[in-house]
């Protein structure tokens, strides 16, 4: 579906590049007006009674043999899983998403001092919007660096929101425990030594919170709330409603629906894991549908190497004779470039031979 402006033109969003800024107002603010055009009905095959593995954090964080293997499984035939009894207090959670629904709550005229700027990551805006005339996503976000903390630029934040500021660290920290945890046993699984892929990548991974903001649609058919996609990620942690759904997973061929579990997670495997791995793990397509009726709000983690940190498949995951190496390697900015440089749609790896 294309987002018009009032005037009938479509929105003008910028030459392709990384990051680009785009003159878009908000689509809350195109619901607001109701000036949206009809598009192409959604209509593929959903599996609806499908569900993605659960994995029980409390398991793994003991040691749990079989815990592993079922993480080992769930990467390999999903790449998606739910994570349970992760530790993170509910009033931990409760207290992010109210800070989120509070961000987006405000004047269209405050959110927009924290707009993201030409050629930054950063701040308030929309998702992949990489090329002209491109049809927009039925969302809204702000996205923010948190880890290393000294990455953060405040001036994105919006710090006079009440707790905001206070939610978004609490969160990050907890969000940074169970990655430590989950990348320590992807380390196993590769065949290395728990700190193997954290001495790999010369420290710990970086971490940017993306909050999302999915408003009400008449016709959630016509629309996407987030185009098909992978992540670029090392890998990515997913907060969402529990009673609004939305996101769906790629798998066999048809889209599978993630049923939220109250106060679980969704871990999806992101690109550079897939390539570290060479191949065994796999980021998988997803993307996320609308309400009819219910906004819908997600938080969304991305643990990711440094921009100088070159990646390519691990020395044991790769043998001549029956493994052999599938991915060149490539500097981790260099990646992200190439995958912002195209309107993410479906997935791509391009530095697979
Ligand atoms: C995303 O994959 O970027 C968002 C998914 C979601 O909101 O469920
Ligand atoms: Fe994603």
């Amino acid at each position: 579906m294309e987002v018009r402006v009032e005037n009938g033109g479509s929105y003008e969003v910028g030459k392709s590049g990384w990051g680009k800024s785009l003159p878009v107002p908000s689509i809350q603010e195109i619901v607001r007006s109701d000036s949206q055009s009809e598009g192409p009905i959604i209509s593929e095959y959903v599996a609806d009674s499908l569900e993605i593995p659960v994995i029980d954090f409390s398991f793994l964080a003991n040691g749990d043999e079989d815990e592993v293997q079922k993480l080992h499984l769930a990467c390999k035939d999903w790449g998606f899983f739910h994570v349970i009894n992760h530790g993170v207090k509910e009033q931990i959670l409760e207290k992010i998403k109210a800070a989120v629904a509070a961000f987006f709550e405000l004047p269209f005229q405050e959110k927009k001092k924290y707009a993201k700027a030409e050629n930054e990551t950063e701040g308030y805006g929309q998702n992949f919007v990489v090329s002209e005339h491109q049809k927009l996503d039925w969302s809204d976000m702000i996205y923010l660096l948190t880890l290393p903390s000294q990455n953060r630029n405040f001036k994105f934040w919006p710090l006079s929101l009440p707790g905001f500021k206070e939610a978004s660290e609490e969160y990050s920290r907890e969000m940074q425990k169970i990655a430590e945890e989950l990348q320590a046993n992807f380390s196993v699984l590769m065949g290395l030594k728990r700190d193997g892929l954290k001495r790999l990548q010369g420290g710990e991974l970086k971490q940017g919170i993306r909050k999302n903001y999915y408003p009400i649609c008449s016709r959630p058919d016509l629309v996407l709330g987030c185009s098909p996609h992978s992540d670029g990620t090392s890998f990515t942690l997913l907060l969402q409603d529990d009673d609004v759904p939305g996101l769906q997973i790629k798998h066999n061929e048809a889209w599978v629906p993630v049923k939220p579990i109250p106060n679980s997670l969704v871990v999806n495997i992101g690109d550079a894991t897939e390539i570290q791995s060479n191949g065994m793990y796999k980021s998988i397509e997803h993307r996320a549908i609308i309400n009819e009726k219910k906004p819908r709000i997600s938080i969304a983690t991305f643990m990711f190497p440094d921009d100088e940190q070159e990646i390519g498949p691990v020395e044991t995951m790769i043998d001549d004779q029956n493994h052999p190496k599938l991915y060149r390697n490539i500097k981790y900015v260099d990646y992200v470039r190439e995958m912002f440089s195209r309107k993410m749609e479906g997935k791509a790896h391009s530095t697979q031979f």
